[in-house]
């Protein structure tokens, strides 16, 4: 039987529905509109992409959000200096500078800067501490709206074997942690990791986060799996693909979520919801 779909799109608007009420009664009853600090350094295609769809997606809800773009040259202390300059700013709950950063800059020195309080990517230590501990006030936007996703199709992780490809900062090891907060049986798998298609084939659930198009076939999934699909590629005709192999697991699954229209939207449905939950 073929696989049920998880529509991303469909999965999202739900979410930025929600997201848009909480904004309403904000302004309502607080007479607060959030403000979202968006920052783009240097001319990077993919992120300029991403950023413009961050701003649309805030207009939609009524957050308010201000985009920095800053030349690829920008000094390090230049950029720091904008962060304390917004870490200040009482119109601005959530500061969101666009990753990757040009080479001469260090993410880390960035990231620490940010008042965790308006982390809304959490990527700060304390944020990643809070999410070890299970005390999360925001979490990581990816891994949160692949949860927000399962949610949606009543897909219980609890007790679950969920195995995870990729050890990224922002998606495999969030991921990973947010699983075992969950209850689930986690295995984290990456590039060093041997046979990689029998552990695989153990998951209940598969998180895909590798970035090679098309990798993951049947071959890798259980009869019955959830498969979830974080990769961004273009196939080898440039059209937008997965890390999974679509057409080859789709009669092996018993759902998955599709590239594009799947993890993509929710993400950014995440990032919404964490600058809402800045204010309480
Ligand atoms: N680059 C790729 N994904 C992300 C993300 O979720 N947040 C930021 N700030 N940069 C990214």
């Amino acid at each position: 039987m073929a696989a049920i779909i998880m529509d991303g799109k469909k999965t999202a608007a739900y979410v930025r529905q929600k997201v848009k009420e909480k904004c309403l009664l904000l302004k309502k009853e607080k007479g607060i509109v959030l403000g979202l600090a968006v920052i783009l350094v240097g001319d990077d295609n993919a992120s300029q992409i991403y950023v413009r769809n961050k701003a649309k997606a805030c207009e939609e809800v009524g957050i308010n959000s201000k985009q920095y773009t800053l030349p690829a040259n920008t000094g390090q202390e230049e950029l720091l200096k904008l962060i304390d300059t917004l870490n200040k700013d009482d119109k601005i709950n959530g500061i969101l500078v666009q990753l990757p950063l040009p080479k001469h800059i260090d993410e880390k020195e960035v990231i620490k800067a940010i008042d965790p309080k308006k982390d809304v990517d959490a990527f700060s230590n304390e944020n990643i501490g809070r999410m070890f501990c299970g005390d999360m006030i925001c979490s990581p936007c990816t891994p949160s709206g692949i949860l927000e996703m399962l949610d949606y199709y009543k897909i219980d992780v609890r007790g679950k074997h969920c195995v995870v490809i990729g050890r990224s900062a922002i998606v495999g090891k969030p991921m990973a942690m947010m699983l075992l907060n969950r209850d689930a049986t986690v295995t984290v798998c990456h590039s060093k990791t041997k046979d990689l298609p029998h552990i695989c084939r153990q998951a209940d659930i598969l998180v895909v986060a590798v970035g090679k198009p098309k990798m993951i076939t049947c071959e890798y999934v259980k009869p019955g799996a959830v498969v979830v699909d974080v990769g961004i590629n273009r196939d080898e005709n440039g059209k937008l693909c997965g890390d999974v192999d679509f057409e080859s697991v789709k009669e092996t699954a018993s759902y998955i979520s599709p590239v594009p229209g799947g993890v993509g939207p929710m993400t950014i449905a995440m990032l919404l919801n964490n600058v809402c939950n800045t204010v309480n």
